[in-house]
């Protein structure tokens, strides 16, 4: 299957911000209630060893997705981190609630650019669903920023650029129509706009499916990994973890 770069709601600058926070926080609620990432909890230890350092600085945090139930099984295999949440397009609501009810999760409140991360935030950079977001040239840069910062870099995917992984979005509209009343923050316009004027279902399945296929091959991003200056002093590691019928694509960058 080609990779083709169709638009995505959530990133068009002028789409409300309500609707980008309804579907951020979606995701959160699907991460968290099938714990998605329980079986990258090692790449995450290993990342954080690698960095030398118990801090994570998250980017693309959305509406804060896997973290919460993450943290918690950091707090047992790991101990103490901390985690700074941040996005280009922040979903306060969330990442607030999300930092209130943890102490290891504080919340950057400005926006903050995946591709060029500010030089005071030093720890292991985690992007979850996000690297299909970026075209070639922004993978690079956020690759090429890595190195020059001389930091480490650790990507999971969760979509897959499949005939599987179409089939898969399609059962979205329905997960969202079970899933809608158990997603925090509470709202009644969400449950509006989920079964009265189904409009987040929609968002949510276009969204999911454009992500499908936005998603980078291996072979791809080795192709990128090969235009970043520098790139053959750090060990650039990429696999897949399964759980269940589910997988979680991972790239694993560190230095040498
Ligand atoms: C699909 S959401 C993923 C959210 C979250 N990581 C999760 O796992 O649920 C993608 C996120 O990427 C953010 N984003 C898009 N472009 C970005 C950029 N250049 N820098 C930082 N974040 C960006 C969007 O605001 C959105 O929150």
């Amino acid at each position: 299957m080609p990779r083709i770069h169709f638009f995505e709601f959530e990133d068009l600058p002028w789409f409300p911000h309500i609707l980008r926070n309804y579907m951020t926080d979606f995701l959160q609620a699907v991460s968290h209630l099938f714990d998605v990432y329980e079986p990258i909890i090692p790449i995450i230890e290993k990342g954080l060893a690698k960095s030398k350092t118990n801090v994570i600085i998250d980017l693309a945090s959305g509406g804060g997705g896997g973290w919460k139930k993450i943290s918690s099984t950091l707090k047992e295999t790991y101990g103490d981190h901390k985690i700074l949440l941040t996005d280009l397009y922040p979903n306060l609501d969330s990442l607030d609630s999300l930092a209130n009810q943890s102490s290891y999760m504080e919340v950057c409140r400005g926006s903050v650019d995946a591709r060029c991360v500010p030089k005071l935030l030093n720890g292991l950079r985690t992007q979850f669903l996000s690297l299909h977001h970026f075209h070639e040239e922004d993978v690079q840069s956020i690759f090429q920023n890595t190195v020059d910062d001389e930091q480490v870099l650790a990507v999971f995917e969760i979509t897959e650029r499949s005939l599987k992984g179409v089939l898969s979005i399609m059962f979205m509209p329905i997960t969202t129509l079970l899933i809608t009343p158990m997603i925090t923050p509470f709202s009644i316009f969400r449950l509006v706009l989920t079964y009265i004027l189904p409009i987040l279902p929609f968002l949510i399945l276009w969204d999911g499916m454009v992500s499908v296929f936005r998603t980078y091959s291996e072979k791809e991003l080795r192709l990128i990994i090969e235009k970043v200056k520098g790139s053959e002093n750090y060990v650039w590691e990429i696999g897949k973890k399964t759980k269940g019928p589910g997988q979680v694509f991972y790239l694993l960058a560190y230095p040498k």
